[in-house]
């Protein structure tokens, strides 16, 4: 079940919470991004990569036509994006699962459909433009024990914080 919805009016506050999870985040673990086009997935991914100590000269973009982007942090990242994911058998040759194995974190834009194939329990991550239009929300919710500790412990985090 999702979370009650963490308030994110300014990009400030998406990247304070991506830095939450940052603190949070293991080797293995599987972070699934749902989310309307445009609600702040790869902004939410390239904040936690600069929070695992990805510097600035480095792009953090969508991976939008191969699909993962490694990306060398303090815990190694496969960032997808499977908008574009034609069949489910295309998603074993990406080898995503077996980077959890290997010591990767995986996120994973438009992942939802393909949870059970990635591994299974993930904390699933969903943004949403704020009611009125500006800002966003985001909710959280796991989907396994570890999914599930993520989640509270991200929702506890997030709820009394100094304004933007
Ligand atoms: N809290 C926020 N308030 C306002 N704007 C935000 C906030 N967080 C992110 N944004 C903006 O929202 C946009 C999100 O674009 P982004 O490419 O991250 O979306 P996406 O969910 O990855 O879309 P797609 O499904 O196409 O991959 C960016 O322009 C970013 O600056
Ligand atoms: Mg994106």
């Amino acid at each position: 079940m999702l979370s009650p919805p963490i308030a994110l009016p300014t990009r400030r506050r998406t990247t304070r919470l991506a830095a939450t999870l940052a603190e949070l985040l293991l080797p293995g673990d599987l972070v699934i991004l749902k989310g309307d086009l445009g609600a702040g997935k790869t902004f939410f991914t390239r904040a936690l990569a600069r929070a695992l100590g990805v510097p600035p000269s480095i792009g953090i973009t969508s991976p939008t036509f191969t699909l993962v982007h490694e990306i060398e942090a303090k815990i190694p990242i496969a960032h997808a994006d499977l908008y574009r994911l034609n069949e489910p058998g295309e998603l074993a040759e990406l080898g995503l699962r077996d980077r959890r194995g290997e010591g990767a974190a995986l996120v994973v834009e438009w992942g939802e459909p393909y949870l059970d194939a990635l591994g299974g329990d993930a904390l699933v991550l969903e943004l949403a433009v704020a009611p009125g239009g500006s800002g966003r929300e985001a909710r959280v919710a796991g989907t396994g024990p570890r999914g599930k500790a993520l989640a509270t412990a991200l929702a506890d985090r997030s709820v009394i914080e100094p304004r933007p």
